[in-house]
């Protein structure tokens, strides 16, 4: 089955019904997308098939040939990050990061179809993207300033102990050199 992912096609030996997030992560070794709840209600498992938002952990590869898929890899670079992975990185929005993909990959979905949108749109936008660590203010702050929000400067911001590079890890997933072979449909996905 042909696959297009990133800008290139990829020939996948997989069954038809399996779960796009296990092919990305697991064939094509893009771990960008996570495995969260596996049902379809986190949103850890964002991409974008032909721009629009969708959770790849409820998604069989039989929907997605013909259709241009995005991941977080296919976004900017540590050198020159995408302006919203950026606005992540300026705002620190994570605290352990596993929300993140979701988080970003929403608000692209977001500001291609409304590049301004209000606090109240991002909000309604992300409300069923959820994050365990609590980092919501932090994380609508972020999708403020890539929809070109200026924001007030908070009190003890940055964080000068917190490293960017933490952040930067978050929101930029680099691909693995080699890809994995997938166990089997069975097997649950590799989380990192
Ligand atoms: S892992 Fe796909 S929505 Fe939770
Ligand atoms: S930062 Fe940990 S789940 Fe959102």
């Amino acid at each position: 089955m042909r696959l297009t992912v990133n800008g290139r096609d990829h020939d996948v030996d997989a069954a038809p019904d399996t779960a796009l997030l296990h092919v990305l992560r697991n064939d094509l070794a893009l771990n960008g997308p996570k495995y969260g709840c596996g049902l379809g209600e986190c949103g850890a498992c964002t991409v974008l098939i032909g721009g629009v938002a969708a959770r790849s952990c409820v998604i069989p590869i039989e929907g997605c040939t013909g259709r241009d898929i995005l991941t977080l890899e296919g976004l900017g670079t540590r050198e020159r990050p995408d302006a919203v992975q950026q606005a992540f990185i300026d705002e620190q929005a994570a605290q352990c990061g596993y929300c993140l993909n979701g988080m970003i990959m929403g608000t692209k979905a977001l500001l291609a179809t409304n590049p301004h949108p209000t606090e109240a749109e991002i909000l309604q936008a992300l409300r069923y993207n959820l994050c365990r660590c609590g980092a919501h203010v932090e994380i609508v702050r972020a999708a403020m300033r890539a929809a070109g929000h200026v924001l007030e400067a908070r009190d003890c911001w940055p964080r000068p102990s917190r490293s960017t590079d933490r952040f930067r890890s978050f929101a930029l997933q680099a691909p693995a050199a080699t890809a994995h072979s997938r166990p089997s449909s069975a097997s649950p996905p590799t989380v990192r």
